[in-house]
This record gives C-alpha cells, sequence and structure tokens, in this order.
C-alpha cells in the first residue's frame, strides 16, 4: 500500500477536532507591497499548523509557559484549555500573489483558479459555474456577504482556528490576527454586514446535532492507509479478521469497509484514487522546478449556508398533517427523517439487516437490495442523494464502486446560535444561523461539483419527476418532494428553499512543505 506522507499533510483531512468544539474561520487578504514580511507570516505559521500525524508535535504558544500539540495524535493525546489547532487554506488569488509562474498555477484544476462565483460578463450574465451550483435568486453571489460578485478585492486565504472553549478560541484569533498584520488583514464583508470582518464563528455542540435538528458528520469516507487504520492492524489480526478501526477509532465492520473504504488519491493530491490515477499526473506533464506545491495538499470548499429553521418546520407540519393526517412531535420527526433519510438521532431509515451491528448511528447498509424502492429512505433523501451508495448504476457492485469516485469529507460545523425550542418560532428578528460548510477532495469537480449539480440538484435524480434536494438551496418552479409509498407515491409541492447561499469559495490546504517553499 502506498505509504502517505501524513505529517506534511494538514489535520483537518483525518480530523474534524472533536475536542475542540469552538472554531472560527477567519478570512484575510494579503496587505499590498508586503511580499517580505507575508513570506516571514506563512514560515512561522507552517510551524504552528496541526498536521494529519508527525513526531514533534508541539509549540509553544505565543505569551504561554505551555506547549501545543501540532499533530492530531498528540492533540487526542493531551487535554487542557490550551489545546488548539490552527489549519491555513488559500484562494487562486492567495496563491497569484506569490508570482508563481503560469506553469506552475497550470498545474491546479481550472474550477479552482476560475474560482466558486466567477463574476459575470456581457457574454455570460449568469456564469456557468453559478449555475451549475445552482447559485441563482435569494442564494445568487450577485447578493452574498463575502466571495460573490460584489466584491473588489476579494478573500486570498482562510484561517481555520479551533478551540477549547469560547474565552480560549478569541485569544486564538486575536494572537493570530496579530501574528498575521504586517502581512494580511481580516478581510471585509461586501453583503449585510457591509465593511464587517468575515469571521463565522462555527460550534460543534455535544449532541452533534445542526440546526434542523439532525445528529450530523456520521457518515465519512475512510481514507486506506490513515494512520489510525494502521495501527490498528495488530489489534485487529487478533479480534474478527472482519473488523477494521476507522479515524474515530470506532470499528468498521466488513460491509462498512466495503462501504467507506476509500483510495487517498481521492482525497489528498500526489496518491493514487478510485480511477488508478494521480491528480495531478506527473507521468503526463513532467515536473518542472523540484518545488512540489500540490503534495499532500487538497482542496477545500467552503459554503455559508443559512437555515431557515421556522421554513423547515413549516413544510415539515404541512407534511406530517398530509402523510399521517395530523401534525404532532412524533409525525412531525417521522416526516421530518424521511427528508434527510435519517432520524434525528442519527438512526438510518434503511431498515436494520438481522447481523447489522446494533449502534444508533450506524452506517452499514446499502439501498439497492435492501430498499430499491425508496419505500424506507425516499429516493430524494437528502443522504440518498448526496451519496447513493450502489444505487446509481448499471448493478449495484459497479454503481458502489463508482459512487466511490464521488465522496467528500465533510468538516463543516454550525454557526449562528441554536433556536431554544421553548421561544418557538423566531420572531422575524433576522437572527442568522446556518452551516459552515467544508468539503475536502482532490477534485472539486468530480467530487463536491458532482455532488451539489448531477445529484443534489438534479430535479430527475434517480427517476423522480421534479424534486431538487429538499434541504438544498435550489428552487424550481414545481419543485416537491415526493414520498414513496403504496399504492400511490405522494407529491408534495415544496414552496422555497429552507438554505441559502450567503457567501463561499474554493480553497487549497496545502501540505506543510508547500507552505514552507511558499514562504521561501
Ligand atoms: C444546510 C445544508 C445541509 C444540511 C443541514 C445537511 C445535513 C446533513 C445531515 C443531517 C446528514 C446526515 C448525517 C451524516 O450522515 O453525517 C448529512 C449527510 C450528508 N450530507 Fe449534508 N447537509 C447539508 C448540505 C450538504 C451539501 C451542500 C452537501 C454536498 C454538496 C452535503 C453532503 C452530504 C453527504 C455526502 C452526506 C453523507 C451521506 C452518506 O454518506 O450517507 N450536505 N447532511
Amino acid at each position: 500500500m502506498e505509504k502517505i506522507e501524513w505529517s506534511d499533510v494538514q489535520g483537518l483531512l483525518l480530523s474534524g477536532y472533536p475536542q475542540l468544539p469552538f472554531s472560527a474561520y477567519l478570512a484575510w487578504r494579503f496587505r499590498p507591497g508586503r511580499r517580505d514580511a507575508a513570506r516571514r507570516w506563512l514560515a512561522d505559521l507552517a510551524e504552528r499548523l496541526m498536521r494529519a500525524d508527525g513526531v514533534q508535535g508541539e509549540v509553544r504558544i505565543a505569551g504561554a509557559t505551555s506547549t501545543a500539540p501540532t499533530n492530531i495524535r498528540a492533540l487526542k493525546a493531551a487535554s487542557g484549555s490550551d489545546l488548539r489547532a490552527i489549519n491555513l487554506a488559500l484562494t487562486a488569488s492567495g496563491l497569484r500573489k506569490f508570482d508563481l509562474d503560469e506553469g506552475w498555477l497550470s498545474e491546479f484544476s481550472l474550477e479552482f483558479l476560475e474560482g466558486m462565483a466567477p463574476k459575470p460578463t456581457a457574454a455570460t450574465q449568469v456564469p456557468r459555474r453559478s449555475n451549475l451550483l445552482g447559485d441563482a435568486g435569494d442564494s445568487s453571489p450577485e447578493l452574498w456577504d463575502w466571495g460573490g460578485w460584489t466584491e473588489d478585492d476579494g478573500v486570498d486565504g482562510m484561517l481555520l482556528l479551533y478551540a477549547a472553549d469560547e474565552q480560549a478560541l478569541q485569544a486564538l484569533v486575536d494572537a493570530e490576527i496579530k501574528a498575521m498584520d504586517a502581512a494580511s488583514e481580516v478581510a471585509t464583508s461586501a453583503g449585510r454586514d457591509n465593511g464587517g470582518p468575515i469571521i463565522l464563528k462555527g460550534r460543534l455542540y455535544d449532541d452533534r446535532k445542526e440546526h434542523f435538528g439532525f445528529t450530523d458528520g456520521i457518515s465519512q469516507p475512510t481514507i486506506e492507509g490513515s494512520p489510525m487504520a494502521q495501527r490498528s492492524k495488530e489489534k485487529l489480526k487478533r479480534r474478527s479478521a472482519a473488523t477494521k478501526e476507522n479515524d474515530d477509532g470506532k470499528v468498521l465492520t466488513a460491509k462498512e469497509q466495503r462501504i467507506s473504504l476509500v483510495k487517498p488519491g481521492e482525497f489528498v493530491l500526489g496518491y493514487v484514487n478510485e480511477r488508478r490515477e494521480r491528480i495531478p499526473d506527473r507521468s503526463a506533464k513532467g515536473h518542472a522546478n523540484g518545488r512540489d506545491l500540490l503534495r499532500n495538499g487538497t482542496y477545500m470548499v467552503f459554503r455559508q449556508l443559512e437555515q431557515d429553521v421556522d421554513a423547515f418546520e413549516d413544510f415539515v407540519s404541512l407534511l406530517a398533517k398530509r402523510l399521517h393526517g395530523e401534525a404532532d412531535p412524533v409525525t412531525e420527526e417521522q416526516v421530518a427523517a424521511r427528508l434527510v433519510g435519517r432520524h434525528k438521532n442519527g438512526e438510518p431509515l434503511v431498515p436494520r439487516a438481522e447481523n447489522s451491528t446494533k449502534k444508533t448511528e450506524r452506517n452499514d447498509f446499502l439501498y439497492s437490495h435492501e430498499d430499491g424502492s425508496g419505500l424506507a429512505c425516499p429516493i430524494g433523501a437528502h443522504i440518498r442523494r448526496a451519496n447513493p451508495r450502489d444505487a446509481i448504476g448499471p448493478d449495484p457492485d459497479t454503481a458502489l464502486r463508482l459512487s466511490k469516485m464521488h465522496r467528500i469529507i465533510r468538516r463543516g460545523r454550525p454557526y449562528g446560535a441554536r433556536r431554544d425550542p421553548k421561544e418557538g418560532k423566531s420572531s422575524g428578528n433576522g437572527s442568522r444561523r446556518g452551516i459552515a460548510f467544508i468539503a475536502l477532495n482532490a477534485d472539486i469537480a468530480g467530487q463536491f461539483e458532482m455532488i451539489q449539480h448531477s445529484w443534489l440538484n438534479n430535479a430527475h435524480f434517480g427517476g423522480l419527476y421534479a424534486g431538487t434536494d429538499p434541504i438544498g438551496h435550489v428552487a424550481q418552479a414545481g419543485d416537491e418532494f415526493a414520498v414513496q409509498q403504496r399504492p400511490a407515491n405522494l407529491h408534495i409541492e415544496r414552496p422555497r428553499p429552507f438554505v441559502t447561499v450567503r457567501g463561499g469559495a474554493y480553497f487549497f490546504l496545502p501540505g506543510i512543505n508547500a507552505v514552507r517553499a511558499l514562504a521561501d
């Protein structure tokens, strides 16, 4: 098996940092004419970034007597409020400021170089990419708070900061703004908070629920050859040969392995992927001047997705009345689960197989034989679209193999205050909450964009008549949600999306050596 240079890979790829529930996503831009300061800043930052693995693993915290781990193995073993994690991502505009020659830049993918929201031109009023992502109407980049069409300066990069509590997070944000000050400034919003800093605060709650009330972050791909899987090998030999551990230390059954184990090249640049290819393909292009900025990096998709919890719950009540004759907490939970494909506690709607493990948040299910017609988990449900497993393809085995070419690692977290159920509906006070959606993948077009465009936004997904993702941001005339049932399916019109895109950008999450090379 190919050996992955984990100590050169940023930690976010292998961990969502559950021990650091408070996070801040800070967008920044370089100050003009400060290239030397920028290099000094990056050289210093490179040594503080959280890595996926490593031997040294600790740095001194500015102004404190203690040290903080800089690899996730050390982070897991440590405790205390000093713990934190820093990761760094750059946009194409950020990379361009290093005066890399065009040969280097062309190694990055076209969609990354073009960005998530290229500005319209006289020829293309709605640019192809916005069309493809469904970013129109209320979700049009014209209206975004950041990353959209109204910005002049844009965003050059993002710091992803994680801490154990709110106070520690604020201290980390302040320290990092100070550390970057000579080189960069916090980017400012062009939209509703015109001129305000773009610092989105994420929060992982103990129950791991997002704002619509569902446990999130359950189904993730597991990278073949990841350190946890390697380390567990010995343990596995002693256990049943049919089990293996994933990166959270959980045990994967043989069936879960079939579903979730994915080749490293789908997520880390420079390694073999599910197509048995490498991105970038060095054999075709040759390798220019010795520096390899892409190796051990990955692409990061960041989308600020605002959630309208009231509108979602109104729709759920309507659906409960139509399906069950009345809306009460029990029927509402049942229909909400149909929209997502899992109950709010994480239990999937596809029935448990006889020999299945007994976990609520189980992930050992397929669709083709277990629920081929969608009677348990509707065909249009969010998780069935986002990862159709063995359902879309000429036969189940091929479908499962193909679906592994379109997986993403999700590292997003909710932002904004949770709605207090005792308060009832928010009184139009403009409360802003949603998901700071983060997807990591080696091929934005083949992974994130493919899922968004061909599955979530596709009104005819899996043979449906007219329904996009029920919790997606796309609005289409005649949009509906179809519940497969006997004797006849039920079609319910979805009045409008419950999610709106408020900002976003495509980033590159470089390997540590690439950050050092940029600073050189
Ligand atoms: C506000 C927007 C969104 C909400 C509230 C949301 C919520 C959820 C929930 C509750 C789950 C089930 C728990 C789990 O398996 O982890 C899930 C799964 C998933 N979501 Fe989303 N999601 C949103 C947007 C997106 C977008 C934009 C994408 C991709 C473009 C996406 C891709 C996925 C994937 C790949 C899964 C795992 C499916 C599986 O492997 O079974 N989600 N999401």
